[in-house]
């Protein structure tokens, strides 16, 4: 049985006294069910304060380098991220796609390299509005997953969980319908089934993401293949955070 996974993406936003007084009323008001894992993905700067201040919620980086060390201005590595007990990272945020140059070829370094350091990567995929109006959306993705997988076992790809954001949704308020995202979902599932096997298909989380809200995340949630969410604008105040995990 799958475990539902949710996770707060807060981008670029909260200092550490903001990051300190969420986590308190969070860690309060969240109850825990035996099958959700529940976290946020925070800036590397609130890394250890959000840590140290969670006991029932999962942190997770926002990015991370492939590499362990060396002249890299500006990035952080696996060994910080273990340093201070971190085990998630998101990898291939379509912002960071976008603005940051991470190709698939990229992506594919970094998630080997946290599965390699037995970390969770969260590895995130989906079209532009453009290529989903020329239905290529499934076509879009399948190129980058199996890009992104390259090289990981099957051993190690059931460790990986997958979020699918569409760019047209996310930020936007456009949220997709539950049967878009439910598509989308399963065609995620049958192009890991493609390669690797349906067993291991079926052991892999898939979240969607894109102008998820506490209003409509029941209904995303309910469908077969979507396995959590991953949540920008609504997971950065707490009371529609917590909204999310009922
Ligand atoms: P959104 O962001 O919920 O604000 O649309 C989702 C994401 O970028 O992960």
């Amino acid at each position: 049985m799958r475990k539902q996974v949710i996770i707060g993406n807060w981008k670029m936003f909260k200092t550490n006294s903001e990051a300190k007084k969420f986590m308190k009323l969070a860690e309060k008001g969240f109850k825990t069910k035996p099958d959700l894992i529940a976290g946020v993905a925070v800036s590397a700067t609130l890394l250890d304060t959000v840590k140290t201040n969670s006991k029932k919620l999962v942190v997770s980086a926002q990015n991370v380098h492939f590499e362990q060390s060396g002249a890299y201005t500006g990035e952080i590595s696996i060994p910080m991220l273990k340093d201070i007990n971190i085990n998630y990272s998101l990898v291939g945020h379509s912002e960071r796609r976008e603005y940051f140059n991470d190709t698939d070829e990229v992506i594919n370094k970094k998630v080997k390299a946290l599965l390699a350091a037995n970390m969770t990567p969260v590895l995130c995929c989906g079209e532009s509005l453009e290529t989903f109006e020329k239905g290529k959306t499934i076509e879009f993705v399948k190129a980058q997953l199996v890009a992104d997988f390259a090289g990981v076992s099957k051993e190690d790809a059931v460790k990986v969980i997958v979020a699918y954001e569409p760019i047209w949704a996310i930020g936007t308020g456009k949220v997709a319908t539950p049967e878009i995202a439910q598509n989308v979902c399963k065609g995620v599932r049958d192009i890991i089934a493609d390669l690797y096997d349906q067993a291991t298909a079926d052991q892999v989380v898939i979240q969607y993401g894109g102008s998820v809200k506490p209003d409509n995340v029941k209904q995303i949630l309910s469908q077969p293949d979507i396995d959590g969410a991953l949540v920008g604008g609504a997971s950065l105040e707490v009371d529609s955070f917590l909204a999310l995990l009922v």
